[in-house]
Parts: C-alpha cells; structure tokens; sequence
C-alpha cells in the first residue's frame, strides 16, 4: 500500500515536472524572474542621474551571481570574499562603465576576465590579494581611465614586466598609481610606476656576493603614512579618500592627487604644515573634525582654490593666525564649533576675513574664554571691542608683538584705525605681519 502511494506521488511529480516544462514562454520567463529577485534580494538597485548603479557591496559573495541586472552602468562588489576572476564573468554588463572589486580576496584573475568590458572608464583592485596581472588582462578594457591596484602584494619580476610598462605609460595618468612591489626583497617598497621596467626580466644577482650599484640605493623606506595604503578610496561618484579614525598624527603622505572628497576627521592630527595639500588641486570638501589641530600655518591650505567646504569643528583651535584663509578662494562652508576660541585680539582676523567673504556661512563661533565673553558668538565681542576706543585697545593690546617692537609699531600704525586698515586693503587685512618684518629691520 505504501509502495503504492509512493510510485504515485513519484508518477505525478514526473507529469507537473513535463508539464512545467512544455509550459512555454510565459512560465519560463516567470520562473527567472523570481530567480532574478532571489538572487538579487541583497543588493540594491540605483539610479542617478540616469545612471544605474547596483551595489552589492559587503554581501559575503565569493562570486558574481547569475541574475543580476545587465544594463547597470555600475557595480559595486566592494568589501566581498571574491577570490578568483574567471573568464567571462563580466560578459554580459555590456553598459559597464565602472566595476569596483576593492577590498575582496582576489589573487588570480584569469585573462579573460574582463572580457566584453569596452566601455569601461574605472576598475578598482586595490586591497586585494594579487601578486601577479598581465597587460593582456586589461585589453578587452581600451576606455580603461582608472585602474587602482594599490595594496597588493605585487611579485615584481618577470611575469608582471607587461603591466609594469602599460603601468609606465605617460597617457596612462591614472593607471596603477601607488601600486607597490612586496617581492623580492630588492624591490619591495617601491612603486610599480617608477620602476625600472628593464630590471625585471633581467636576472637578479641574488647569489652574487659583489655589491649591486642598483641595489645599495634601493632600500627606499616605505612611508607608513602612506594614504593609499592607511585609506580607502573611492571613485565613484566622485574621487574620495576615506581617512577616518585611523589614528593619524599628520596628514597622510601621497593622497591620490585626483581625489575630490577628503576625510581626514577623527584622527589625531594637533598641526597643519605648510602647504599640505598643495598638489591636491581638485580638493571640494575637507573633513578635519574631531583632531586635536592647535595650529595651522598660514600655508597649510595653499593650492585649495577649489574647496568649498571645510570643517574644523571639535578641534583645538584658539584662533587662526594672519592669512590662513587667503588661499581659500571658493570656500562656501566653514564648520568651527566645539573649539576653544579665545576673544581677544588673535580672533579679530577670523571675524574680518569672514566679514569680506559674504558668501561663507560659518557654524561654531562662539568665545570660551576669556571669562566674560564665555558663549558669546565672537562677532558680538568684536563689535564690542570696536565700540569701546579702539585706538587705544589694539595699541595696547596687540598679540605676537616683541617688546623692542612695540615703539616702531606704534609709528607705523598710529594714524590707521583698524577698520580703515580693512577698508584700504580690501579682502586682505595681511598688512599686519608685513609691518612687522620692516619693525625687525630697523
Ligand atoms: C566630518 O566628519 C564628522 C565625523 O566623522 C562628521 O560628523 C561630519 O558630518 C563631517 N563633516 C562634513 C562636512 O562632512
Ligand atoms: C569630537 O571628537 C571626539 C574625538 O575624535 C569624538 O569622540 C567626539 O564624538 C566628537 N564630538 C562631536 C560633538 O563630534
């Protein structure tokens, strides 16, 4: 009896199986439909500025998934166990313009890998585990602008000798920039892009006991603080560079000179250097949050004429020196709350550099010492200390000012009221420090 329930149930499990299957179209297509949202039900769908991005990011894949939509412009696998790359994976993304793959466990990609890929602009491979690529892996890919293969453990020897010349390449701006060679020892450190590509294919005199004139000038140092290595980076929708919370005492070596966004908040920087961030040109938003920054030179933010935005809220700071902000030509936002500004003269540059760029908003402002101007906003002060005979008070009370300076700096000033001063000079009340350099000579 049971016997025969059974051959039963098996009899018309065979008949719906051939009748699922004579189904057609209709059923077929609705069957991989539901595949499509099964397969798909972690990532997520985007899209801006008709631009479609799926992001699949930190979902534990060891493999691009069958099923996922094909007319996506970006996919984002960042931060998965991915370990190999296999011919053809990418095949059918024929829209790709950007593949972000950082942050996985890639140690081979095999060379068809990127097959189909012709209208991608950006590949990301940084953080992963590979020790060898060739050029040819990277030819279906002629758009390819952007490739960051920084912190693998690059083998720099014969068998990468193709990529390293693709790499060298002066069209090649953004190509493996930062990349570094882990082996053999007497290239570790040093940059796949300034590499002597000739070496590589050359055989190295490892056994040899004479002296290598190449190699006694080749233990280069590797800077610890390099950004690329300490940061993450991002390319999408704009070059960003990731820096939070890494314990940072000064401001990373070799930021990507690219990069748009920079977050360097919650570290442990106390001072800016001058020029820190001359050669990263195309800088819109610098995070400086929650360090400790007491001091800024005046050159620290030279060459930032793009920056929009800069917060230095929850530092340290007690006021800014003379033309810290003169470089900062299209600064629209100035965060500077949670700092422990001091209301005495060393603020009134601050308060007249504000009062000649309009068009910055600024947060924070606010006095905490001394004493009684405890909370006040520190325009409030300044106008206060204006109202009260000014002449005699900035005399009296100039900062930075040594003593055997003081008689010739009464000279040079007495007849210009502060506020004149800012008048004649415009947006510049820089004149200050100058007088101060003729008061040495005499
Ligand atoms: C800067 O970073 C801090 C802390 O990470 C964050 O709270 C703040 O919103 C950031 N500021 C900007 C302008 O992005
Ligand atoms: C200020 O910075 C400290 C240290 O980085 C952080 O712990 C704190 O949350 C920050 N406070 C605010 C208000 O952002």
């Amino acid at each position: 009896m049971r016997l025969l329930c059974g051959l039963l149930l098996l009899l018309c499990l065979v008949i719906w199986a051939a009748d699922a299957r004579k189904g057609g179209k209709g059923l077929r297509g609705r069957s991989r439909k539901r595949t499509v949202k099964r397969f798909a039900a972690d990532c997520k769908e985007s899209s801006v500025n008709g631009e479609k991005f799926f992001d699949c990011q930190e979902r534990q894949l060891t493999a691009v998934l069958l099923g996922w939509p094909e007319d996506i412009h970006h996919l984002q696998l960042a931060r998965n166990k991915i370990q190999v790359l296999r011919d053809n994976t990418f095949s059918h993304f024929r829209n790709l313009r950007s593949l972000d793959l950082q942050q996985n466990e890639i140690s081979r990609i095999e060379e068809g890998a990127f097959n189909g890929l012709s209208s991608l602009t950006t590949l990301l491979l940084q953080h992963n585990r590979l020790q060898v690529a060739s050029e040819g892996t990277l030819i279906p890919m002629p758009q390819l602008k952007y490739l960051r293969l920084h912190d693998n453990p690059w083998r720099c020897d014969c068998q990468l000798d193709t990529l390293v010349r693709f790499i060298q390449v002066p069209s090649n701006r953004n190509i493996g920039n930062y990349a570094r060679c882990a082996e053999p020892r007497e290239f570790e450190g040093r940059q796949l892009k300034k590499l002597d590509a000739e070496l590589l294919c050359s055989p190295q005199p490892e056994n040899v006991l004479i002296p290598h004139p190449e190699n006694q000038i080749l233990p280069a140092p590797q800077k610890k603080s390099d950004a690329t290595s300490l940061c993450h980076t991002y390319v999408h929708p704009v070059p960003r560079l990731d820096c939070r919370n890494r314990g940072l005492k000064t401001v990373p070596a070799d930021i990507p000179l690219d990069i748009v966004r920079l977050d360097l908040s919650r570290n442990n920087i106390k001072q800016l250097r001058p020029k820190e961030f001359v050669s990263v040109k195309d800088l819109k938003l610098l995070n400086l949050s929650g360090n400790s920054l007491e001091s800024i030179d005046t050159a620290a933010f030279m060459g930032l004429l793009y920056l929009g935005e800069l917060d230095l809220s929850n530092n340290s700071l007690k006021f800014f020196q003379y033309g810290v902000l003169e470089d900062l030509y299209f600064l629209k936002k100035l965060s500077l709350g949670n700092n422990p500004w001091i209301c005495d003269y060393n603020i009134h540059y601050l308060i007249y550099w504000l009062k000649h760029h309009r068009g910055v908003s600024h947060t924070g402002l606010v006095c905490s010492e001394p004493e009684e101007f405890r909370g006040w906003p520190v325009e409030n002060y300044v106008k206060t200390y204006n109202a009260d005979c000014p002449k005699d008070k900035q005399l009296g009370q100039s900062p930075g000012t040594d003593p055997a300076g003081i008689t010739a700096h009464q000279e040079l000033t007495a007849q210009i009221d502060e506020e004149e001063l800012v008048l004649e000079l415009g947006p510049r009340p820089y004149r200050g420090p100058k007088k101060y350099e003729i008061i040495r000579l005499t």
